[in-house]
């Protein structure tokens, strides 16, 4: 069974359709063992409450330094003892002994096509509102393992979803939550659970 522990920052759609996966056996030898958010108020910790799996809150502003909070956050990711970290709209400076610690062990979901709007600055409504400014006319989500580079881990899965002329940022986030982000996310752990990933040479692969 590989243990996974969900962290969250906001209304937890993508922890949502991990949790309805895993209920009725899409995703197979996984069980979510806590969902950690930096933010008291996420909606994601009281889906994690209704559906009985530990809520740990875990804020940099509760710490001295960055140092500390990374420190404290490592402590309790081990205490899990997970075999996966999912990040799923995780708005947090991850702490680089994670990375190493972890490695191949922690995936993001990203909502374009990595290489397109992604990187440092890119995240919610602007990875959106970028994908719309420069007029594509695809764009779609990202299933990726994290590395010390802001989105530039090895890429697991991707899923395109297709941009309406009259699209607003709002719209279009929406519908690549529902086309792609909440179908790729449970896909990817149903994946690693299955054992049918590795990463080789920088790269995954799915056997
Ligand atoms: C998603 O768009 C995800 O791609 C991004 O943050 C958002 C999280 O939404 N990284 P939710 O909290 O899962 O509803």
């Amino acid at each position: 069974m590989l243990r996974v522990g969900v962290c969250v920052s906001g209304g937890g759609t993508n922890l949502q359709a991990i949790i309805d996966r895993v209920q009725d056996g899409t995703i197979q030898n996984a069980s979510i063992e806590v969902v950690i958010s930096n933010n008291k108020n996420a909606y994601a910790l009281e889906r994690a409450k209704q559906n009985g799996i530990h809520a740990e809150v875990l804020s940099p502003r509760d710490f001295d330094n960055r140092e500390a909070f990374h420190e404290a956050f490592m402590n309790l990711l081990d205490s899990y003892e997970l075999d996966l970290v999912v990040l799923a709209g995780f708005l947090v400076i991850l702490p680089p002994q994670l990375f190493e610690k972890y490695e191949n062990r922690v995936i993001n979901i990203h909502p374009s096509l990595i290489p397109s709007f992604c990187g440092t600055g890119y995240y919610g409504l602007k990875v959106h509102e970028g994908a719309l400014a420069r007029g594509v006319k695809l764009t779609g989500a990202t299933v990726h393992f994290v590395n010390a580079e802001t989105d530039g881990g090895p890429i697991l899965l991707q899923k395109a979803v297709e941009i309406r002329h009259d699209d607003t940022p709002e719209i279009l986030q929406r519908r690549v939550m529902e086309e792609a982000e909440w179908v790729l996310l449970p896909q990817a752990i149903n994946l690693i659970a299955a054992g049918k990933v590795s990463v080789v040479d920088g790269k995954a692969i799915i056997h």
